[in-house]
């Protein structure tokens, strides 16, 4: 049994314990849907206000769905579509206050109102990207966006 329970003062050391414990849970294991797995449930009983949090993995050039916490979701989404989309497309984070103010964005829970996309990236090329999903407008901070880029990068050599 991983009992984490990160109860941390502040966001910067809340990702930190975050970091450490997803690193621990990774060390070793070279199965990549068991690593989504672990951190999808790491990161989902870490994080407040989230509805949603998980992984599109990119399959010969189109995402689909991967490992994740929250209600059945969408499963292929092609590059440039939505918000997991538009970062596999530009490789950029894409962090969205009100994701109905987002062009194109794909409705999979209608509770969804902010979205935060990481894309994870090995040798220059797109392996998935890490979503999360909040009820909450404008939930994800430029704290929450370092801290998963944080994220990102561990997985980036686990999965
Ligand atoms: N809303 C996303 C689709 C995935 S779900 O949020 C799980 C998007 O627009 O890409």
């Amino acid at each position: 049994m991983y009992d984490f329970k990160i109860e941390a003062a502040d966001t910067a050391t809340m990702y930190y314990d975050l970091a450490s414990a997803l690193e621990g849970l990774v060390a070793g294991e070279p199965d990549a849907v068991a690593n989504m797995a672990n951190a999808a449930a790491l990161i989902w009983e870490t994080l407040p206000g989230l509805n949603w949090a998980g992984f599109y993995r990119n399959v010969g050039g189109e995402l689909v769905l991967g490992p994740f916490q929250g209600r059945a979701a969408c499963i292929r989404i092609p590059f440039g579509n939505g918000v997991c989309g538009a970062a596999a497309a530009s490789l950029q984070v894409q962090r969205v206050d009100d994701v109905h103010a987002f062009p194109g964005h794909i409705a999979c829970d209608s509770a969804s109102v902010s979205e935060l996309v990481v894309p994870i990236v090995r040798d220059g090329a797109l392996i998935a990207v890490l979503d999360l999903d909040s009820p909450m407008l404008a939930r994800f901070t430029q704290e929450d966006e370092v801290g998963c880029v944080g994220l990102a990068e561990i997985l980036a050599s686990a999965i």
